[in-house]
């Protein structure tokens, strides 16, 4: 691996403390990291190196560490004093990184800062040619939300691509970098018995979940503004629906793989404005108890405004108009304050087509399902029906569970693997523009009608699974909710 400079915009910021500061200690740790390579926080404070040594150490000193690797890691960095206001800011910037401090001239720079700031940030580094890659490359990592809107997301890109190419643009999506999402593509593609059932033949219909007990956590300021809709199923939630969807790729290198998923998102079926409501369901959390303790309603939640209508769930039907899927709904659901935080994919395939079995009516006998969880536990696990015990002739259903069940709490968290393939110049799990832009193709008709009805927003208590307006999706009556890998729906049907 070359050497690099990894440059944080936002230094001082929650996400640098919580996923970046310590994804990079655990690359150093597992010896990931080159000699050569440094880390730039580019942040208000009024700090020097050390001061900026200091608080690094003290974010780490809640988790487990290495005494060695802990001191190697924070000679590492190095601080520079910036308002990103400030246009002399990124001169110091250019002077401090080519001052012949040992600073490779491969640099990262990650925007760990509000979107705002993305187009500003990216124009400034190019005023002073830190985006020209003369000497070394130059990357620019961003995270969600790209843009607001279909239309924000295209002059976001349009600034963006004033200064740097798409091929050194990184748009991470941190649900790419977990592993299950990650082996949704394995379990698809290294499968062959799966492939030929993977199909509108086979599969009845698919849900993807992403339910949180935790609430707005102090991030009300840019939540109330986006909304699940858009923080959680224009992004993560539409991009595992591509993985489970996509056709097999020509090979596993970045542009393959991105034109597939780009080839799903574009055969998703329009939703016309007319047609919201009935394709679309939001709700707003109220008061409610989670494990036990009381928890306020999203209104009460500080900084949201007493009158809010923004969305903490959402929940979506889908159809993808590909020979493939044609006519199988695809369910997205997110929530915050549901009764438990659990991601998954669940697969329910079609009823036999004759019932051959005494004493289980066919409407009865309960469907296959693959559920592949997402976290907090990674599980692939397969529902199959076999004979019970005993002289009848019944079935019931067992459940084969791929090894790997269970919670590892060693496993690296996501920003590890994507961290690296930025330094390593891999883009296949980052988003081009396309992916981006048809993603909020999606979910623009939505948005609009949703922006316009304002007056009322459907509640759902917090520690509930959502409102039970969300089961008008279905399209049958035997069709239901898989919240978790251990609830199969039962009481529900
Ligand atoms: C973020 C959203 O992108 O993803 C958050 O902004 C959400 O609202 C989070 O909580 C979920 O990701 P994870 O990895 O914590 O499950």
């Amino acid at each position: 691996m070359e050497d690099c400079t990894f440059v944080i915009f936002g230094a001082t910021g929650n996400l640098s403390r919580i996923k970046l500061v310590p994804a990079l200690y655990h690359l150093d740790a597992a010896g990931r990291l080159t000699d050569g390579m440094k880390v730039v926080g580019f942040g208000r404070r009024d700090w020097n190196d050390d001061a900026w040594r200091a608080q690094v150490r003290s974010w780490l000193a809640e988790r487990q560490t290495d005494p060695e690797v802990l001191d190697r890691f924070l000679a590492r960095f190095h601080f520079c004093q910036g308002d990103l206001d400030d246009e002399q800011a990124y001169g110091r910037l250019h002077d401090m990184l080519s001052g012949g401090d040992g600073f490779s001239p491969n640099i990262v720079f990650y925007m760990a800062v509000s979107p705002a700031a993305f187009g500003k940030v990216s124009r400034q580094l190019g005023e002073v040619s830190l985006a020209r890659e003369s000497g070394g490359w130059r990357r620019l990592v961003i995270e969600k939300p790209f843009g607001y809107d279909l239309e924000s997301a295209e002059s976001l890109n349009h600034s963006l691509n004033r200064d740097f190419d798409e091929s050194q643009i990184f748009r991470i999506d941190h649900y790419l970098g977990k592993g299950t999402v990650q082996n949704v593509l394995v379990f698809r593609f290294a499968n062959l018995m799966l492939e030929p059932l993977w199909n509108r033949n086979y599969i009845d219909h698919v849900q993807i979940t992403h339910s949180e007990s935790l609430g707005v956590e102090g991030r009300a300021g840019y939540y109330d503004g986006a909304g699940a809709l858009r923080d959680m199923i224009q992004s993560h939630l539409l991009q595992v629906l591509t993985l489970v969807a996509m056709e097999p790729p020509a090979n596993m290198d970045a542009e393959s793989l991105r034109d597939e998923k780009v080839k799903v998102l574009r055969s998703i079926r329009p939703i016309p404005q007319s047609a919201v409501n009935a394709h679309a369901i939001r709700a707003q959390y109220t008061a409610g108890t989670i494990g036990g303790e009381k928890v306020p309603g999203y209104l009460d939640e500080p900084g949201v405004p007493g009158n809010s209508v923004t969305e903490t769930y959402a929940a979506l039907k889908l159809f993808i108009d590909n020979w493939r899927w044609r006519n199988v709904p695809f369910f997205l659901r997110t929530g915050k304050r549901m009764a438990k935080g659990n991601s998954m994919v669940a697969i329910r395939f079609k009823h036999p087509p004759q019932q051959l079995f005494r004493e289980t009516r066919i409407e009865r006998l309960e469907p296959n399902w693959i559920l592949m969880n997402l976290q907090p536990n990674e599980c692939i696990r397969m529902e199959m029906q076999v004979k019970q015990n005993g002289l009848e002739m019944r079935t019931e259903t067992t459940r084969l569970d791929a090894s790997y069940c269970g919670i590892n709490p060693a496993q690296l968290d996501a920003y590890e693997a994507l961290l690296l393939d930025v330094i390593e110049g891999d883009h296949s799990l980052f988003l081009r523009y396309d992916e981006v832009s048809w993603a909020w193709k999606v979910v623009d008709p939505i948005l609009k009608v949703w922006s316009v009805e304002r007056e009322y927003i459907t509640g759902y208590s917090a520690g509930s699974w959502g409102p039970p307006e969300a089961d008008r999706l279905f399209l049958r009556q035997d069709q239901y909710w898989r919240n978790t890998l251990d609830d199969s729906g039962e009481g529900r049907r």
